[in-house]
């Protein structure tokens, strides 16, 4: 039996297992999840730039639109239910991915994602047939309940699935599928827009239905992971399911650390307090700055509200729909770029890189948007190369964003916790995650209102701190097992203050706390 936690190796462990079919598949339809967070990141945007979506519910933010010429162009979009329209969900998402990690560990990653589905379907029902605004919110939130319980499970059943050596790649699918599900999303938006009788916004909303439906069906004939069948109990079902998911019979190794692991964590019985100990403080630090870091890139500024922007720097309404499809189409092909660079390139290359390059495109879009529209927003008639000039750079900083903090965002927190912190840390991730999603979709359009072209310069000074950050306090994680990370804190200029060399050490020193009443789940 191994000592608990896996640490009881000097060596990288190499359990024996193919890619088969049947992980790809099982994989593929399961990363699917990340269609319906994708799906609504790209649909609420471009919905509320059409105009008779703006007529029916948001009446005075339509007016200001119309009456284009007179008023300020940074503020034709300042409306606070407006923004609450989109950034209600990610409130809910926050406190259903902590509700999420309960019906996940207790009864399993496939009843997560089947609710996910089935809370998602409910919202996309009553948002394409929405009739008054609170039909709208309700939806809304319906939405992000969804998204918490699949952002939750989804990625772990992705990690538990797939091979050891494959975990990177396959963890990026889950973001690729995001990106999908926007590019999918912008490109609706774009046809639905064009639709006589301007009720194309119901098809946009009411079409979430296509990515719920896929995850709700997928979450019924997907396997439960080997890791979920040992922690309710079932031990010789999941040596045979590990069996059969691996592709060879010799999997007593992994099978008897993924029991240890089940074992760790049930008798850790305050995981939270757990991660207050000062040998987890860079993991704590970790789990905190990355996802807060990644929603200050300002990547949602352009997720969420590309056609507004676009709009009040002067396109149609269609044309900037058209450019936010562009946006998508670059988002998807960039994080493809990640997929194959980043085991050979490394995680901190990829951060310093995207960093530099979103920090000079911000600045050139702030130069541009500044030197044309001043400080009145007023900008007159726009030249055709000048918003060529815009979108292009807003391309190179997508791109940059999508090798960079978009997949890693998610892709370092997951590989750097040790197994007794795992699934705190994780909630931790995804709560910050999606506060901060939450905070800069409700006070962007505010924002652009009052610091004008200077929003970007805002977002430009948080980059350079976070490539300062990434610089001096991040260690490379590349081709580390995650048994072994341990070593990268005690060798770091920085974080070897906190561990110390006894800690995370081979036979391990998990601190548990027995006593425990953690039974048999369900
Ligand atoms: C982020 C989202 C973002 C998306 C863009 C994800 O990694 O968490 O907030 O909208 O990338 O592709």
């Amino acid at each position: 039996m191994p000592a608990v936690g896996g640490f009881d190796k000097g060596n990288g462990k190499e359990y024996p297992g193919n890619l088969t079919p049947y992980v790809l598949v099982t994989c593929i339809v399961a990363a699917m999840g990340g269609l319906i967070f994708g799906y609504d990141i790209g649909i609420s945007g471009g919905v509320t730039s059409m105009p008779s979506f703006l007529k029916k519910f948001f009446p005075s933010v339509y007016r200001k639109q119309q009456a284009n010429e007179s008023t300020n162009q940074y503020c034709q979009y300042d409306s606070e239910t407006l923004t609450m329209f989109t950034s209600s969900l990610y409130l809910a998402a926050l406190l259903s991915s902590l509700v999420a990690s309960r019906v996940t560990r207790q009864f399993g990653r496939k009843l997560s994602m089947f609710f996910g589905g089935i809370l998602f379907l409910a919202g996309a029902l009553l948002n394409g047939f929405a009739q008054a605004i609170w039909m709208l919110i309700v939806g809304r939130l319906l939405l992000g309940f969804g998204i918490g319980f699949a952002n939750q499970s989804v990625p772990l059943y992705l990690s538990e699935m797939a091979p050891y050596r494959f975990r990177g790649a396959l963890n990026i699918g889950f973001q690729l599928s995001i990106t999908v599900g926007i590019l999918i999303a912008n490109v609706l938006n774009y046809f639905f827009n064009k639709i006589h009788g301007g009720w194309g916004w119901r098809l946009s909303l009411g079409g979430a239905m296509v990515p719920a439906l896929i995850i709700t069906v997928g979450s019924m004939i997907l396997p439960d992971t080997p890791n979920s069948i040992i922690e309710r109990g079932r031990h010789e079902e999941a040596r045979e399911k590990l069996r059969k998911v691996r592709g060879v019979d010799d999997v007593e190794e992994e099978f008897n650390d993924l029991v240890a692991a089940s074992e760790a964590s049930r008798q850790v019985e305050y995981p939270w307090k757990n991660l207050l100990q000062k040998k987890y403080r860079p993991h704590l630090t970790m789990a905190i700055l990355i996802p807060f870091f990644q929603q200050f890139t300002g990547i949602n500024v352009i997720m969420f509200y590309a056609p507004v922007l676009f709009n009040t720097i002067g396109f149609g309404s269609d044309a900037s729909l058209m450019s936010a499809v562009i946006t998508g189409i670059v988002n998807v092909v960039a994080t493809m770029v990640s997929i194959y660079g980043v085991d050979k390139w490394g995680r901190r290359f990829l951060f310093l890189e995207g960093g530099v390059q979103m920090l000079i495109c911000q600045a050139v879009v702030a130069a541009c948007i500044g030197a044309k529209f001043g400080i009145d927003g007023n900008p007159g008639e726009l030249p055709k190369w000048y918003a060529i000039v815009v979108v292009l750079f807003i391309c190179i900083y997508v791109a940059g964003f999508a090798w960079s903090w978009g997949p890693l965002g998610w892709l370092v927190p997951s590989e750097i916790f040790p197994l007794e912190i795992r699934s705190a840390a994780q909630s931790v991730n995804v709560s910050v995650n999606m506060l901060f999603t939450f905070l800069v979709a409700q006070v962007f359009l505010n924002m652009l209102c009052h610091l004008k072209f200077g929003l970007f310069l805002f977002f430009a000074f948080f980059v350079l701190v976070m490539s300062f950050f990434v610089y001096f306090f991040l260690p490379e994680t590349k081709g580390i097992p995650i048994e072994e990370m341990g070593r990268v804190w005690k060798t770091h200029w920085f974080w070897s203050r906190y561990v110390g060399e006894d800690d995370f050490v081979p036979g391990g020193n998990v601190e548990m706390h027995k006593g425990s009443n953690a039974t048999k789940n369900v």
